[in-house]
């Protein structure tokens, strides 16, 4: 067993190898989906809306992540753990170092920030400490009440030059990896194209360097709205396991996602 690392995933943008990736909570879970070969977890703040109900990620905390993050390592083998920065917990270079720190010692080993330019010298700093970073461009679920609901960026070109200026500065910033959410395909190739490091996507076509799905959406479980992107695996094959091996089966041959779960142009 190779365990996934950010130079694993890196070699597998270059050789064109699909990265599959899942939202996970719990040891149990992550266990399952690592043995599934699932290549990165992610403790994403989701876990507000779909483990409570929350109708948006902002009440999440980041002694929530941890505790997850923790459960989430301790079932976890392979596969790189990937822990998002709740809402506000890194406004500032300083908050960041501090929270991040708390998520690695959790079993972290790479955060997640949403946004862009502004992030600049907080992931510089948090990678000349030790913290890999992953970015996350595109609907930025964190700024739900800024875009007025969830929905579809950079569709017009001026915000498009935008999020690809800013793939690559976050690129020369440091991050090692970036989740591109809810954008039109041609952008997201776009971008997955002007930059070196792997590129997962979240309805953002199949060009993209991966493909990550909440783990409820893909069981279709959600306590909340079923998004136009996901897939409901477990309606298609009847077992979780099952389910579990499409998704990264689809992932990897690129039969998903097709028109039907992304944003053509
Ligand atoms: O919180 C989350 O689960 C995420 C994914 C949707 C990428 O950020």
């Amino acid at each position: 067993m190779k365990k996934v690392t950010t130079s694993v995933l890196l070699k597998m943008k270059q050789e064109k190898q699909k990265i599959s990736v899942l939202t996970a909570y719990d040891a149990s879970f992550a266990k399952l989906f690592d043995q599934a070969g699932i290549d990165v977890l992610l403790i994403g703040d989701s876990l507000g809306m779909v483990l409570r109900g929350e109708d948006s990620t902002l009440p999440v905390t980041v002694d929530n992540i941890a505790y997850h993050t923790q459960s989430v390592k301790n079932g976890t083998e392979r596969a790189l753990v990937v822990a998002d920065m709740p809402f506000m917990s890194y406004a500032t270079p300083a908050q960041a170092y501090e929270n991040a720190a708390k998520l690695m010692a959790a079993g972290a080993q790479m955060v997640k920030l949403e946004g862009g330019e502004w992030l600049l010298e907080t992931i510089e700093g948090l990678v000349t400490r030790g913290i890999p970073v992953c970015g996350h461009l595109g609907l930025t679920p964190q700024s739900v009440n800024v875009f007025g609901g969830f929905k579809v960026q950079g569709r017009d070109q001026q915000k498009a030059q935008k999020m690809i200026a800013d793939a690559q500065q976050l690129e020369q910033a440091g991050i090692q990896m970036l989740v591109l959410e809810c954008v039109p395909n041609g952008l997201a190739e776009q971008i997955t194209n002007a930059v070196s490091i792997p590129v997962i996507g979240i309805g953002a076509g199949p060009e993209t360097d991966g493909q990550v799905l909440v783990m409820h959406d893909m069981f279709g479980i959600s306590a909340n709205y079923m998004p136009k992107f996901s897939k409901n695996y477990l309606a298609e094959t009847g077992d979780i396991r099952s389910a579990v091996a499409k998704f990264i089966e689809e992932v990897q041959n690129g039969q998903f996602p097709d028109e039907a779960h992304s944003f053509v142009d």
